[in-house]
């Protein structure tokens, strides 16, 4: 997207708060009106009462009256400009905190529908900088920047208009130099956004090198990697340090270079007014009042320019946070998206073939298989080769390249995702759990379970026991990502959780980890009460749930090679005999 694009987009999302902003461009108007009197009451101090009292040559009275009048003006001016200017300030920033919270919202929900190959594709700490500090540098714009540049702008438009009142001719030189300084503006813009499209990059860059390590702390320590860690943290802490540094130098030295062109036109002025003064076309009073705006002009110019180099940033900050509130939704329902009422939950795949994406090659080459409703598959073979890709088609994770997986005969790639994705239900290889109660966790497979839905859940999932031990029961936090249960108990608070959802198709990534026997036999019966009347695929490491198993897949390679019940296939002597020979023959 190109600045003006994202300018565009950003002013037609505003659109609600024009009437607010409206508001706060009057009260910093009411400001800049505000301004003018106390230059104007000073020139009319010095011309009624300065003036008379030295040159008493003239022999005119000093009026002490417009002194108290312009004494009283001024202070009043004062302050209640000081009190526009807060409103101003106030109502701006509440439209930008609502707007960015909006944003917020709207990159949040966006998050949350966005296919999975997204994910596969950023790295999290990519994702988190466009919330933490390009949301920052937006809120920092939208606080600060944005009114003080609303009342910049005014103060200097009222000051510029009084002052062409007073001495066109005068004004002029300003004018002359607008063009340099404009130019001068638009060169540090360009060289501001795109230092800062570099530092906001790195700085994704460098969370991304820190939510990885959050993640993998286990590991850095398993393999004492803290200092190899450190080094590499340090090498991108200073990359984004060079790269802030860089665009700062931009952004401090467009103010210093815009105020050596604004003080030459300053100067030139002040010199052409003492000159006015001398042949006599103005008097002191319009001078002294004349040279007050002029004052009131430098300021603001020097804001502006300093603000413009902030809204660019913002404007990248504005892009970044675009272009991940662009990323393309799960493909999901189109209007002729057929609902999906209740399955049976017969599975069928009919010449499947599925890539992740154009570079790596194809995780699954032509898969056939029927599964009639109610069946148990095993899905067996070496790593790698396929098995929870396959199952990552059924809930519609990805769609495939090229033929079709059907449920009760109905082409998935044509059906309601929400109907499809209500009866299924997923306990993954290491479950996670969110911080939240055990409870919580557990009615997570169903919003509206009751407590005694979760209790029998948990019963049914063998779990009960150990919740019951725990202090807190079913209230117990659990932390971030569970950690202070094991995996075995991890595993039946998520068996429970797909049990209170009563899906019509389980689909179950059984830990590789070895647990100790006594929970791998709570976690066998919590199972046996689980899949009858569903379609379950079990992503099987142990005979014992292979044995199980109604119907066995054997895949390797992207391709179903063999299928078939535990003793067919052993009698068989094919690929899945010399797998179980290898494996669980002793
Ligand atoms: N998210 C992904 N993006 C790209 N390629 C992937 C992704 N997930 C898996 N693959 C690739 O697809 C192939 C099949 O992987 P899959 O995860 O289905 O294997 P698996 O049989 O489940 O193995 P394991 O038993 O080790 O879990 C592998 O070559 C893998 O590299
Ligand atoms: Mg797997």
């Amino acid at each position: 997207m190109t600045e003006r694009q994202i300018v565009a987009r950003l002013a037609r999302e505003a659109r609600p708060y024009y009437p607010r902003l409206g508001m706060a461009v009057l009260l910093g108007a009411v400001n800049s009106v505000l301004l003018l009197v106390g230059p104007w009451a000073l020139g009319v101090i010095f011309n009624k009462v300065i003036q008379p009292a030295t040159d008493r040559a003239a022999h005119v009275q000093p009026d002490l009256n417009a002194l108290y009048l312009a004494l009283a003006a001024t202070y009043f001016s004062v302050v209640l400009s000081n009190f526009a200017t807060y409103g101003t300030s106030y109502i701006t920033t509440w439209c930008g905190q609502r707007f960015l919270a909006s944003l917020r919202q709207s990159l949040y929900e966006r998050l949350l529908r966005l296919p999975l190959q997204v994910f596969d594709r950023w790295r999290p700490g990519e994702l988190i900088a466009r919330f933490n500090s390009d949301l920052q540098v937006m809120s920092d714009a939208v606080s600060v920047s944005l009114p003080q540049s609303i009342g910049a702008v005014l103060t200097f438009v009222g000051s510029f208009v009084t002052m062409i009142v007073i001495d066109w001719l005068l004004t002029l030189v300003l004018v002359v130099i607008a063009p340099l300084m404009s130019l001068a503006v638009s060169r540090f813009q360009k060289l501001i956004s795109s230092s800062m499209s570099r530092s906001q990059s790195r700085i994704a860059h460098l969370s991304a090198t820190l939510t990885e390590v959050l993640q993998g702390q286990r590991v850095v320590k398993a393999f004492g990697r803290e200092e190899f860690e450190a080094e590499r943290f340090r090498n991108r802490n200073e990359d984004y340090f060079g790269a802030f540094m860089k665009m700062n130098q931009f952004v401090f030295m467009q103010p210093a270079v815009i105020s050596a062109i604004l003080t030459l036109g300053v100067v030139a002025i002040i010199w052409l007014s003492a000159h006015e003064v001398l042949v006599g076309r103005l008097n002191g009073g319009s001078i002294m009042t004349y040279w007050l705006l002029v004052v009131n002009l430098v300021n603001p110019m020097n804001r502006m320019a300093a603000f413009v180099g902030d809204l660019s940033k913002a404007i990248v900050s504005t892009g970044r946070a675009y272009e991940l509130l662009d990323l393309p939704v799960e493909e999901d329902d189109g209007a002729q998206a057929r609902p999906l009422p209740r399955i049976r939950g017969a599975v069928e795949f009919d010449d499947v073939s599925f890539a992740y994406d154009e570079r790596s090659g194809l995780a699954l080459r032509g898969v056939n298989a029927r599964i009639e409703a109610g069946e148990i598959v095993a899905l067996v073979g070496p790593s790698g080769a396929g098995k929870t890709t396959i199952v990552n088609l059924i809930p519609r994770f990805y769609r495939p390249q090229q033929g079709r997986v059907l449920v009760d005969g109905i082409d998935l790639a044509h059906v309601r995702l929400a109907d499809l994705r209500a009866q299924v239900a997923i306990v993954p290889q290491d479950p996670q759990l969110f911080r939240a109660s055990i409870a919580e966790n557990i009615r997570y497979g169903r919003l509206d379970a009751s407590d005694d839905d979760v209790r029998a859940a948990a019963v049914e999932a063998n779990a009960a026991e150990f919740i019951a031990q725990l202090a807190e029961g079913y209230a117990t936090e659990v932390g971030e990502r569970g950690v202070r249960l094991s995996g075995g108990q991890r595993q039946r608070i998520a068996i429970a959780r797909a049990i209170v959802r009563d899906p019509r198709i389980l689909i179950l990534d059984e830990a590789t980890s070895a647990l100790d026997s006594h929970s791998e036999a709570l976690i066998e019966q919590a199972l046996d009460r689980l899949l009858p009347g569903r379609t379950t695929f079990i992503i099987a490491h142990r005979l014992s749930t292979i044995r199980r198993a109604t119907k066995i897949l054997y895949i390797e390679n992207g391709c179903v090679l063999e299928v078939g019940t535990h003793d067919e296939l052993l009698a068989r002597g094919g690929h899945y005999a010399r797998l179980h020979a290898a494996q669980f023959a002793l």
